[in-house]
């Protein structure tokens, strides 16, 4: 691995913790983050510093050009009381392969993981202990070139805030309610679906909204063109057991390659349970909710880990999954993934790198 020589001010003002029952989701920031410059074709001035306000001037290109991405994945503190990143190589590739897609420049894969590594062990104690509970990361990368006129920066910032975190659902482990979206999308063929670009929250933001207004937490998205096949919930994959096959879309180019998806997929497989890749429609799980064969729902992300979906509606339809209980699968996945986060269980898959 390259060493970078990180230049390193650490805060003299620490920030107050949190109980970890206390912490939501993405409220609180840790004491540190690290930023890396990139301008004249090379990164430069990695620093970790005090978390605080970074100065851009107003003609920054990601103010009005929109070229910003990001990536969220987690650190764990392991059952031995080390330190677990979570799948980091993985994250890492995703973030290049969007920084391609959005003529930004990718951070390479050594100096990405050094820079988590180095942050994450400076801010330890804030890498919470309780189960359930974990430091969340948020690399970011952003166009900084003050100009006007459409054409890729030449100058970007590469930040990493982290956040410490307890449930993702304010309803716990409980089943959520999904808003089937028939209006807006989220994304099209073609388009920035598959990449975590700033620009597909932006896009996402009214039909949540409004779901959140009828009590649902995230909505389901329908593909493009013919507002029928299922893409993904808000910010998961999501997954349908129908009789004893589970079902998740396929990606086509407009669904995030979700890690945790990966997870299920390889995890299902291991355990011999049939899973397919492809396109479902919104019909066909109607269609299996009315005879019976419909057993379970759930979403797969780095935030909820596995949640549970126990309702499934919109004006046209409401499905009620499982009676709104927790289904025996979801259950069994979300403890196999979680397990191996805190190590707990062995990791078979590699997906666990452990700092020293
Ligand atoms: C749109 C979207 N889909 C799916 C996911 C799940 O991806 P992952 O499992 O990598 O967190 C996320 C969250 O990152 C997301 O924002």
């Amino acid at each position: 691995m390259m060493k970078l020589s990180i230049e390193i001010e650490q805060t003299k003002t620490p920030r107050a913790k949190v109980a970890a029952d206390k912490l939501g989701f993405g409220k609180y920031f840790a004491d540190h983050m690290f930023t890396l410059e990139y301008e004249a074709g090379a990164w430069k001035n990695p620093k970790i510093t005090p978390y605080g306000p970074i100065a851009m001037e107003p003609g920054a290109s990601v103010f009005h050009y929109g070229q910003a991405m990001f990536e969220g994945m987690k650190a764990f503190r392991g059952q031995s009381g080390k330190i677990h990143l979570f799948r980091p190589e993985f994250h890492a590739q995703r973030m290049a392969k969007g920084a391609e897609r959005l003529c930004m420049p990718s951070i390479p894969q050594d100096i990405f993981l050094e820079a988590i590594q180095a942050l994450v062990k400076l801010d330890e104690s804030w890498i919470p202990q309780e189960k359930g509970a974990s430091l969340y990361l948020r690399p970011t990368l952003m166009g900084t070139e003050s100009f006007l006129g459409v054409r890729p920066s030449e100058k970007y910032l590469f930040f990493i805030i982290t956040s410490p975190v307890g449930a993702y659902y304010s309803e716990g482990f409980n089943p959520v309610k999904i808003w089937i979206e028939e209006d807006t999308i989220r994304a099209a063929p073609g388009g920035l679906g598959a990449i975590k670009a700033a620009a597909n929250y932006a896009a996402s933001l009214q039909a949540s909204t409004q779901a959140k207004k009828k009590s649902y937490s995230q909505v389901l998205w329908l593909d493009a063109a013919h507002r029928k096949y299922v893409e993904e919930v808000g910010t998961m994959n999501v997954f349908f057991r129908i009789g004893n096959e589970v079902i998740t879309p396929a990606l086509d180019g407009s669904i995030l390659a979700g890690a945790t998806r990966s997870c299920v997929l390889q995890i299902l497989k291991s355990w011999n349970i049939p899973v397919v890749e492809r396109k479902i429609s919104i019909d066909e799980i109607a269609k299996a909710h009315q005879d019976g064969t419909l057993k379970e729902i759930f979403g797969s992300g780095t935030a909820a880990v596995i949640s549970s979906v126990g309702e499934l509606s919109n004006d046209k339809v409401q499905m009620l999954i499982n009676d709104g209980k927790v289904g025996e699968l979801t259950q069994k996945l979300h403890n196999e993934i979680s397990d191996i986060q805190y190590g707990i269980k062995p990791d078979v898959h590699n997906w666990v790198k452990i700092l020293n």
